[in-house]
């Protein structure tokens, strides 16, 4: 099964006017391969302006949404205001979301479920922490977190679900999963979604890596059978190298 590679860039909580219009202008300008697809993540102030901005073969994507579509949810972003900026896309369970904001695998299965009944691509995050890998558990973690998801999915709801494997020892550290590292536990989740969801889910779900991706580790995880790409971090706020990261597969 051929899964088109994925390069996501999450900004998190970076942005500005000035960064916007480097960042939307480098990636209108920019090229890569067309087996290679693109989907941003600014902070929600810039949906609006990235995705008028960007060019409509770029995704966008929010980086957190709340289950219920509208009301008194002061400080959340629904589903359907995402759809009514025409953001097709949205990342879910991000370590710094269950770490910092207390989000439970639960409310994260929760979420993902809302956003793809509202229509909306999941880029859905998993990843264990140091003293979690330390300790082996690290697919213990990790498949606990995916089966939060996968019980609240039917199984035609994961053609919308991209799994992000993003090893909390990772992120923001410069200290990258090793190709093989990463290769495992990439491995892992695709048995695990073969053997609890199904077969065919397992060959066309797309499986990234994140965790202090850069222009330079990215030729060698990507040549990795199952990564499917990359979600990546500090590295897509700088213009040239996220587009090296783009050109790292062709
Ligand atoms: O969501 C991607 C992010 O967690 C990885 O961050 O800075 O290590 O590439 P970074």
């Amino acid at each position: 099964m051929a899964r088109k590679f994925l390069v996501g860039g999450n900004w998190k909580m970076n942005g500005s006017s000035q960064l916007v219009s480097q960042l939307v202008k480098a990636l209108n300008e920019g090229s890569w391969s067309s087996n290679v697809e693109c989907v941003i993540a600014p902070p929600a102030p810039y949906l609006a302006s990235v995705r008028s901005g960007v060019r409509e073969a770029v995704g966008v994507a929010a980086q957190n949404v709340w289950v219920d579509p509208k009301g008194a949810f002061t400080g959340e972003i629904s589903t359907e205001m995402l759809k009514d900026l025409n953001i097709g896309w949205v990342i879910i369970g991000h370590s710094e979301r269950r770490s910092i904001y207390g989000e439970s695998d639960e409310l994260v299965g929760k979420k993902v479920a809302a956003a793809v009944k509202a229509g909306l691509k999941v880029i859905a995050c998993c990843g264990e922490s140091e003293s979690e890998r330390d300790a082996d558990k690290t697919t213990e973690v990790v498949f606990r977190q995916i089966k939060a998801i996968a019980d609240q999915l039917s199984p035609k709801d994961w053609a919308n679900i991209v799994i992000a494997y993003e090893p909390v020892w990772a992120i923001g550290t410069g200290k990258v999963a090793t190709p093989q590292q990463a290769q495992e536990v990439h491995k892992d989740i695709r048995n695990w979604l073969a053997k609890n969801v199904s077969s065919d889910v397992a060959d066309a779900t797309r499986i990234l890596y994140g965790g202090s991706v850069s222009a330079k580790s990215s030729p060698d995880l990507q040549k990795e059978k199952d990564i499917d790409g990359f979600l990546v971090g500090g590295a897509s706020l700088k213009d040239k190298e996220f587009l090296e990261i783009l050109n790292s597969r062709q």
